[in-house]
C-alpha cells in the first residue's frame, strides 16, 4: 500500500503490486487511474511516501512447467513469477492495444512460449486473451494438467472462471478490489469464497490480507455486498 496523496488527499494508500527488487530498490509499474497514480506519477527523486507492506499472501509455487495468463497492468504480479521460474512458462497475455502490452519484450525472454492478442488488432492476434487460451487448449489437451497463474481485470476473471469450470483446470488468480485498510480490519475489500464448511455454502475472505491470490474456481462472482 503507497501513499497516494499529499496531507489528507486521497487520504487511503493505494494497493500495488511487487513488479521487482533488488538490494536497495523495490520496482512498481502502475496505470494512471484517479488522484491516488497521478498523485504518484508526479513524485520526484528524493520525494518520500509511507508504504506498508509487503501484505497478503502470494504465488504458491509452480511444480515444472505451467501457465500464465495476463489481462494488460496485470502482468505486473505475474512478473516476479516468470522471473523466478525462467523458461517454464507458456505465457498468454493480451490487451486493449499494442501499447497496452506493458512489459512485453522482458516478458517474452522470461517465457518457453507466448502468446499475444489484442482487442484491436494491433498486436497479435485480434480478440480476447480468453479465446485464444481456450482454443489453444483444444489442440493442446495435454496442457489441461498445468497449473495456471492468473490476473487481469474483474471481467476478466470472472469469465475465465466459466472456463476453467467447464475444463476443471487448476488455476490460481490475483484480484483486484478497492481496499482500505490493507490489513484486514476494515472488511471493505471482501470477497465471497466457496466452503462447504458453512452452512450458507461459503464465507467472505479478504483481498487484502487472505488474498489477493485465491483458487479462482472458489470465488464466487455473481453477488451483491
Ligand atoms: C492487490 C492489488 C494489486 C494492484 N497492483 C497494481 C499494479 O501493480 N499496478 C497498477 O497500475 N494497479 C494496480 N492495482 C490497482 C490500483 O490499486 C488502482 O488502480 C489504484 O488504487 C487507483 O487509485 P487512484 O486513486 O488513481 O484511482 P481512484 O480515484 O481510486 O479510482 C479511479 C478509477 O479506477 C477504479 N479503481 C480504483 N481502484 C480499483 C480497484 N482496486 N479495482 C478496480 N477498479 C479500481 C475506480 O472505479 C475509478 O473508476 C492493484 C490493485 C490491487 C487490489
Ligand atoms: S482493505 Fe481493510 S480489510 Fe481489506
Amino acid at each position: 500500500m503507497l501513499q497516494a496523496g499529499d496531507n489528507l488527499d486521497p487520504l487511503l494508500k493505494r494497493p500495488f503490486s511487487i513488479l521487482d527488487y533488488d538490494d536497495e530498490l523495490l520496482y512498481f509499474l502502475f496505470k494512471k487511474k484517479g488522484k491516488g497514480t497521478i498523485y504518484l506519477s508526479r513524485i520526484n527523486k528524493g520525494d518520500v511516501i509511507t508504504l506498508l507492506g509487503p501484505l497478503g499472501n502470494g504465488w504458491p509455487a509452480p511444480q515444472g512447467e505451467f501457465i500464465v495468463i495476463a489481462g494488460g497492468i496485470g502482468i505486473v504480479p505475474l512478473m516476479l513469477l516468470l522471473k523466478q521460474h525462467r523458461n517454464k512458462a507458456i505465457l498468454f497475455y493480451g490487451a486493449k492495444n499494442e501499447n497496452e502490452l506493458l512489459m512485453l519484450e522482458e516478458a517474452s525472454k522470461l517465457v518457453k512460449e507466448i502468446y499475444i492478442s489484442t482487442d484491436d488488432g494491433s498486436k497479435g492476434t485480434r480478440g480476447l486473451i480468453t479465446e485464444i487460451f481456450n482454443d489453444f487448449l483444444v489442440s493442446n489437451s495435454s496442457c489441461k494438467d498445468l497449473t495456471i497463474y492468473c490476473c487481469g481485470s474483474p471481467p476478466m476473471l470472472k469469465a475465465f472462471s466459466k472456463l476453467i469450470r467447464e475444463h476443471n483446470l487448476s488455476c490460481y488468480a490475483s484480484v483486484e478490489e478497492y481496499m482500505a485498510c490493507g490489513v484486514g480490519a476494515c472488511l471493505g475489500c471482501v470477497v465471497k469464497v466457496i466452503n462447504e464448511a458453512d452452512s450458507e455454502g461459503f464465507h467472505y475472505k479478504t483481498v487484502c490480507k487472505d488474498g489477493p491470490i485465491f483458487n479462482l474456481k472458489e470465488i464466487i462472482w455473481d453477488q451483491v455486498f
